[in-house]
């Protein structure tokens, strides 16, 4: 059970879990920006609109403002959150097919006007309480092999888009454009070449019937590495988005994503203690301070996959990893080959930025990570 030699990141988290306690959320803010840099330089013609939603931590969205990026927003409280740290209006995409009323009036207010849609329902609401509201018609696309399919519960038809924009222009509404999403974390590129294939015969059609469109939202999904062994999923996907996008789309249309695991994901390292030990079945137990319900909630909602590292060397076991709560679903890992753990160790989780603190409780009454930001 030897003690390893750490790296220098693992002492500065080994640092900052002693002065800041655990479970600790630690967000680097020059990975934001490295993230940042890297899809505009990949995806030179799409303006990033960070999604909110993967991490909406006040200090990620003022590094977002500080670099210019735009806002997909899905809420009245994003939009409010977003608005409050120097965002302005029009940079704002109000990206949820279905709007309460009373968001989208207070919305309309707050200059926010560029909405997605997908249904005939959504823009009879939208016509009455957003009059002249600037909408795209998010169309259904394949999501094959996404962690998180998207396409079950929103996107219109492609084959009903047109007649909806038609009937948007009729309503007084400004149909300017399409958008999809082409599911979370995909790392099937053909899923992004066969969305862009339906927005290319969709503007050509639309041309056609005299309501040029002017925007192609392509929407979240770029993928990233959660584990050591893997390549960067995105270094071999984005040449061929930013391919795709020069072979199908005008370069008049205005190219505008939603990245959000992207942006955030790489950004933020989970430390956790071993709270308690145990042995069950001829196998240890480690109870950490964190778990299924607050910043793992990921593993649930997200279907997300995590490498839980550690601070020692040694012969490893397989180990089971459990959350702080008294509910037995909250067991995160039983297949872990972990060294032999003592009371105290540190359990670290990388990449884990996006669609975990987020949608983090309190059951039990216990708090999930304290957050902090470091350069
Ligand atoms: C409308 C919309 N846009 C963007 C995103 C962000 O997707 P991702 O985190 O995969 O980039 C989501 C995620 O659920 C979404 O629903």
């Amino acid at each position: 059970m030897a003690k390893q030699t750490l790296t220098a990141a693992q002492r500065r988290l080994r640092d900052l879990a002693k002065k800041h306690g655990t479970p600790l959320m630690v967000i680097s803010r020059s990975a934001l920006k490295r993230q940042v840099r890297r899809f505009r330089e990949a995806l030179p013609r799409v303006e990033p609109f960070f999604a909110v939603k993967a991490n909406p931590h006040p200090e990620i969205v003022k590094t977002m403002v500080g670099e210019s990026t735009g806002f997909d927003v899905a809420s009245l409280p994003e939009i409010r959150a977003v608005l409050a740290a120097g965002a302005k209006p029009d940079r704002l995409i109000y990206a949820n097919t279905v709007k309460p009323v009373a968001s989208l009036i207070a919305a309309l207010k707050a200059g926010v006007n560029l909405m997605t849609f997908d249904s005939e329902y959504e823009l009879d609401k939208i016509a009455e309480h957003a009059p002249r509201a600037r909408v795209l018609a998010r169309v259904k696309v394949p999501n094959i092999g996404s962690i998180v399919e998207l396409s079950l519960k929103f996107g219109a038809d492609p084959s009903d888009a047109m007649s909806l924009l038609i009937k948007s222009k009729k309503m007084g509404l400004d149909p300017v454009g399409l958008s999809f999403h082409v599911g979370s974390q995909c790392t099937r590129v053909e899923n992004y070449i066969q969305a862009l294939e339906i927005a290319s015969i969709l503007l050509k059609d639309a041309q056609l019937k005299q309501l040029p469109l002017s925007i192609v939202d392509i929407g979240g999904g770029y993928p990233i590495p959660h584990f050591d062994h893997e390549d960067d999923p995105f270094d071999s996907s984005a040449p061929v988005i930013r391919r795709e996008i020069d072979r199908l789309i005008p370069g008049n249309i205005r190219m505008i994503a939603e990245p959000g695991r992207f942006m955030v994901g790489p950004a933020v390292t989970l430390v956790m203690g071993v709270i308690g030990k145990s042995i069950r079945e001829n196998k240890h137990w480690y109870y950490l301070d964190d778990g299924l319900y607050a910043d793992l909630s990921g593993m649930v909602f997200d279907h997300c996959k995590y490498q839980f590292k550690v601070m020692r060397n040694g012969r490893t076991q397989l180990s089971t990893l459990a959350g702080p709560t008294c509910d037995s679903f909250d067991i995160i890992e039983r297949g872990e080959e972990l060294p032999e753990l003592e009371l105290g160790d540190l359990v670290y989780v990388e990449n884990i930025g996006a669609y975990s603190s987020a949608s983090a409780t309190s059951f039990n009454g216990l708090e999930p990570a304290k957050i902090i930001v470091v350069n």
